[in-house]
């Protein structure tokens, strides 16, 4: 299935990191969540290493137990667009919740990105799985897990449908004749629909690679639903490669039964390579890292994913505790993982909040050690290509230099870029216009 012959790479840029501690480490900026010239060179270091795209993740709710990096960052479509101007190929993907946003606003707004980069825009649709974010958008409350898939596939039906609003060829801009535009290219959406009404047109044209590139992240059941429906590419993580290859499968599959074809979705698990020049040297920077963390801090990273349940009230090395539903309403792929993990292998609260907090992949140890685990992941269809999270910014720097050369010269990832699209790279297809289609078809 995976016909892509080439590997695909994406560098999430996440500031001061993902990890709860990695802000400490003496190699950090301390002020990189809101740093643009730490964007600016992450992006670029990423585009030396032909990456497909940077991705920028967000959130829209914090408290005092949110890891640094979340208390204090860029807005993902603002830092996209001023990394548009520094960059002139790679991919710009950023988050933003469809469960607390107007698809009208949403389209205009990855509509511009997608212009302004000259057709390098993703938008990563997320449901948003933090109850306090509707205390932040004067909401009554959260809307529960299915409604948030069930609200995620009508916006997303009508974003495309504005991106549609006109044809490639309207605006024919004849000074001389004093036309602008011809308006039987010009279409409105008039959806009415359960939770959206929306009458349109859009005011801003389809971009060099038709619509922007759409992500999905959620590896729920409704998730996977709404990726093979919906979704050009899926974010996800996987523990081992067993786990991804059936995940990968199964998306594959789910989009095939809804008449798309295998290859119109690009499958990206995360990935936190720690990368030395021996074994030793991976292993010093892991130790490095984990060493940073406090087992408060831990507890309180764990936390988040089952929407900051305080788990400071169990005794730490007693068995993870009986948590029933809660979490399935947030992060609920996650938290399913974490309860089935720690049941399976009798694990205690402190091991399974340090291993969340500072998780040990398989992706540790030397280049050609990483370079091969890609590859068979990408040889057993278990991946399409990998999102890569580092914890300090010198692990990028490292994969571009240490393991691409690998991959490149094994001729598995490319020495430059194919096309100056995000779609082109991607290998996806340019969505036909709508309604160009229906007149051809007419
Ligand atoms: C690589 C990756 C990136 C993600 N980025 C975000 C993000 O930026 N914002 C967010 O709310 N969730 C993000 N998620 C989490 C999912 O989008 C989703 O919210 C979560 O897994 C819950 O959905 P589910 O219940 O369908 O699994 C990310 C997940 C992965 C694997």
């Amino acid at each position: 299935m995976a016909k892509r012959k080439s590997i695909k790479f994406g560098a999430i840029i996440h500031g001061v990191g993902g990890n709860i501690s990695a802000w400490r480490h003496p190699e950090v900026p301390a002020d990189a969540s809101v740093n643009l010239g730490f964007y600016k060179q992450q992006a670029q270091t990423a585009e030396a290493g032909k990456f497909d795209l940077v991705f920028i993740a967000d959130g829209l709710y914090i408290n005092e137990k949110s890891i640094p990096h979340f208390l204090n960052r860029f807005e993902p479509i603002t830092i996209l667009s001023a990394l548009a101007a520094i960059t002139s190929k790679i991919g710009l993907v950023g988050t933003l919740s469809s469960s607390y946003a107007e698809p009208f606003t949403v389209a205009r707004q990855f509509g511009s990105l997608d212009h302004i980069s000259g057709g390098r825009a993703g938008w990563n649709v997320v449901t948003s799985p933090l109850e306090g974010s509707a205390n932040n958008y004067g909401k009554k409350e959260h809307p529960t897990h299915d409604e948030r898939y069930k609200i995620a596939e009508e916006f997303l039906e009508v974003t495309r449908g504005l991106w549609d609003s006109w044809e490639d060829d309207a605006f024919v801009r004849d000074k001389e004749a004093g036309v602008f535009f011809d308006p039987s290219k010009m279409h409105r959406l008039d959806h009415k629909g359960e939770y959206f009404s929306v009458q349109g047109p859009l005011n801003i044209a389809r971009s060099k690679q038709g619509h922007p590139v759409i992500f999905q992240a959620g590896s729920s059941e409704s998730g996977k639903r709404l990726a093979g429906k919906a979704a050009d590419a899926v974010f996800t993580g996987h523990e081992n490669i067993e786990e991804a290859k059936a995940f990968y499968k199964e998306v594959k599959e789910r989009t095939v039964a809804e008449g798309r074809s295998a290859d119109d979705i690009v499958i990206f698990p995360g990935i936190g390579p720690i990368i030395g020049r021996t074994v030793e040297e991976a292993e010093r920077k892991y130790q490095e890292l984990a060493g940073l963390v406090s087992i408060e801090n831990a507890l309180n990273y764990l936390g988040r994913f089952f929407d900051h349940h305080d788990f400071s009230q169990y005794p730490l090395d007693g068995p993870f505790p009986e948590l029933g539903d809660l979490g399935s309403n947030s992060f609920r792929s996650g938290t399913d993982k974490i309860k089935q993990t720690a049941k399976a292998n009798n694990l205690t609260l402190r091991q399974v909040a340090l291993q969340s907090a500072t998780p040990r992949g398989q992706f540790i140890g030397t280049p050609e050690k990483i370079a091969d685990l890609i590859q068979q992941w990408h040889e057993e269809e278990a991946a399409d290509g990998f999102i890569i999270h580092s914890s300090i910014p010198s692990g990028l720097k490292d994969f571009v230099e240490l393991v691409v050369p690998i991959l490149q010269e094994r001729g598995i990832y490319r020495t430059e870029y194919e096309s100056d699209t995000l779609r082109g790279n991607l290998g996806l297809p340019i969505p036909e216009n709508r309604y160009a289609k229906q007149k051809v078809n007419s």
